[in-house]
């Protein structure tokens, strides 16, 4: 069967489906602090329909899949969905995008229903910068979480720190140290505007070049990675002496469009062609009335035929999606 490929020649094998949009913490880059309205639970697509999405894209060329939200462990029995997922043939792989407050307790059954790849997201290692940043608490369980992770053989077990100017910067050296110490590859996202309070600016933007040249002024230099997805968002390096990994994920200063091999479909099942696309394919309405599997294939399809060149943050066209981050999944 033909891939799914847009008019610039991507083929579109990896799927972010967001499971939920509620969580239990208020990052400002992505929540706003009071009064977040949450899809309603009918709203969200139930296990079984993602399973059915899935087994359609599959034959179109969808190999990975990644778990993402809100925070997809406050989806109940999220495990159970992985072990659907995983039993599909033809899914090489799946991971899962997590604030990590209730990894500790979920780490082992996620790990027996078949994840493997996890990535954490924890922006600061000051716990006061923690808590000023996702406006709660919970530091402690997320290294714990981390901890569990990685005790019961999740490989690789990533941290995803979102870089922003003013506020973590004198986060990036401990976080140089803490991949150096504990083998978890830190990898530094650049703060874009999917905020739901418009707080984004580009000045905020803490930009990858300069958080590499502070770890190599005060760490030591940083060398390449051999061997790297070119699809993968993050360009990888290591220090020179080989111990301890960081990447950059510079959507901002460095936009990877055009090696973008990905499409989403939120919880409530709306397909995007893209984070930043304007559009959007309601996938719940064709699977809850009864459409025929071709028809949802062919939805896909032209989803992505539709997908724009990229993200265009860098330019005055840039318009902001009004779906905030945790309304369209990270
Ligand atoms: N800019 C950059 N990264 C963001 N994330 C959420 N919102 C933003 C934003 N506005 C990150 C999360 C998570 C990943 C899925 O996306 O921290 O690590
Ligand atoms: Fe892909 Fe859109 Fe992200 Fe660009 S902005 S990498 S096209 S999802």
């Amino acid at each position: 069967m033909q891939p799914l490929i847009d008019t610039f020649g991507r083929v579109h094998t990896n799927l972010r489906i967001s499971v939920t949009d509620r969580c239990n913490i208020r990052c400002f880059y992505c929540m706003p602090a009071e009064n977040v309205q949450f899809m309603e639970r009918a709203a969200l697509l139930t296990f079984e329909e993602i399973e059915h999405f899935v087994r359609v894209a599959v034959p179109l060329g969808l190999k990975q899949i990644r778990l993402t939200g809100g925070e997809p462990l406050v989806r109940k029995d999220l495990h159970v969905l992985v072990a659907k997922l995983a039993a599909i043939e033809g899914i090489e792989d799946i991971g899962l995008t997590t604030n990590g407050i209730l990894l500790a307790e979920q780490a082992l059954a996620l790990h027996d229903a078949g994840l493997r790849r996890i990535n954490v997201s924890l922006d600061a290692l000051d716990p006061q910068k923690f808590e000023q940043i996702t406006r709660r608490q919970g530091f402690e369980k997320v290294i714990a979480g981390i901890q569990a992770a990685r005790d019961v053989g999740f490989d690789p077990v990533k941290v995803n720190a979102v870089a922003v100017r003013g506020l973590t910067e004198d986060e990036i050296v401990p976080f140089g140290h803490f991949a150096r110490r504990t083998g978890v590859e830190i990898r530094f996202i650049e703060f874009m505007p999917l905020d739901a309070d418009g707080a984004w600016q580009r000045e905020k933007v803490l930009f990858a070049d300069e958080i590499a040249a502070i770890l190599e002024r005060e760490i030591m230099p940083l060398i390449p990675r051999p061997g790297q997805d070119p699809h993968a968002p993050a360009s990888e390096f290591m220090f020179a002496d080989g111990v301890g990994h960081v990447g950059f994920i510079s959507s901002v200063s460095r936009p990877f469009c055009m090696s973008c091999d990905r499409f989403r479909i939120t919880a409530d099942g709306k397909l995007r062609n893209c984070l930043f696309s304007l559009e959007e394919t309601d996938i719940r309405e064709m699977l809850r009335s009864g459409a025929e599997d071709s028809e949802i294939a062919r939805a896909i399809r032209e989803s992505i035929a539709a997908k724009n060149e990229g993200h265009e943050i860098n330019t005055s066209r840039f318009i902001q999606p009004n779906r905030p981050m945790y309304s369209i999944g990270g």
